[in-house]
């Protein structure tokens, strides 16, 4: 049996990167999968990869009415036990140098998409009287760093909404938890696919290296299972032991080996 056997789950940003590691590791623990992206291309080969048990919808998170073609595609199926709000854009900028444009460009995917994913899949699960959310979030959920404004406000709410979901949602057995990825080897976390982006941003964490795809997939796996009963409202780092600390040359026990 898999872990998630019998479960139908909508993921969205599906068409590469964490997404598609999760669509992937979703089936081949018993899933079947709403696979979602505005990516058409990319998509449509990550649903013919996983075969009948996908099911490809292109539509852009940020738009509520698109939201319903997703959820009567996991309906068709059966219901819809599972929702990954994966769906993200960055952008890089200094606070002053951010437009309201740009600002809203990155709020309307991250957190207006989480949040409308998460009103869209409410009747359903509540229906079923039971449920489980996972929203992506980030370390920069947690933290920030210098020129993500609109990306760490994004986070940020993303968090807080997960909390709200989780009180909210608990008395009808559904659960909500947020997952923070740390550096991911994706477009995203490496644009430039450069080897030296793998470890030396990273020499300082825990574990001194840029994080794998199939690493974040697990902890999803995990907060989206049975498993999981009862974690909800909950952070979950996946991220190389960012959040712990950093690692001290000058201090004992702070050089690599
Ligand atoms: N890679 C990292 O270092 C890192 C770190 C922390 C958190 N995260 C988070 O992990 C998640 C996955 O990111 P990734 O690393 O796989 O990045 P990625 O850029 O490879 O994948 C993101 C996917 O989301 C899709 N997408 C973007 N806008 C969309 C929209 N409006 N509607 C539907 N789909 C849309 C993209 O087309 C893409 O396929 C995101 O939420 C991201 O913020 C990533």
């Amino acid at each position: 049996m898999g872990r998630l056997e019998g479960k139908i789950a909508i993921i969205t940003g599906a068409a590469r990167g964490q997404g598609a590691a999760e669509a992937r590791r979703f089936v081949a623990e018993g899933a079947e999968v709403i696979v979602g992206d505005v990516l058409g291309d990319e998509l449509l080969d990550v649903a013919r990869e996983l075969g009948d048990a996908a099911t490809p919808v292109v539509f852009d998170v940020g738009d509520p009415d698109e939201w319903d073609r997703a959820v009567a595609a996991a309906k068709e199926r059966g219901g819809c036990d599972i929702l990954v709000n994966n769906a993200a854009i960055v952008a890089f900028s200094t606070i002053e140098e951010t437009s309201l444009d740009d600002y809203m460009r990155v709020i309307r995917v991250n957190q207006v998409g989480c949040f409308l994913g998460m009103r869209a899949v409410i009747p359903t699960m509540k229906e079923a009287q039971s449920g489980s959310i996972v929203n992506i979030s980030s370390i920069d959920g947690l933290q920030s760093k210098n020129g993500l404004v609109a990306y760490s406000s994004s986070k940020w709410a993303i968090r807080g909404m997960t909390k709200t979901a989780s009180i909210e949602l608990g008395p009808y057995g559904i659960r909500a938890n947020s997952v923070h990825p740390g550096g991911i080897n994706t477009i995203m976390g490496n644009p430039l696919e450069s080897p030296e982006l793998e470890t030396v941003p990273y020499k300082a964490q825990a574990i001194p290296r840029i994080g794998e795809v199939d690493e974040v997939a697990a902890a999803v796996v995990f907060l989206a299972s049975d498993e999981a009963s009862y974690i909800s409202g909950a952070e979950l780092s996946v991220d190389g032991g960012w959040n712990a600390g950093q690692r001290v040359a000058l201090l004992p026990g702070g050089t690599l080996p």
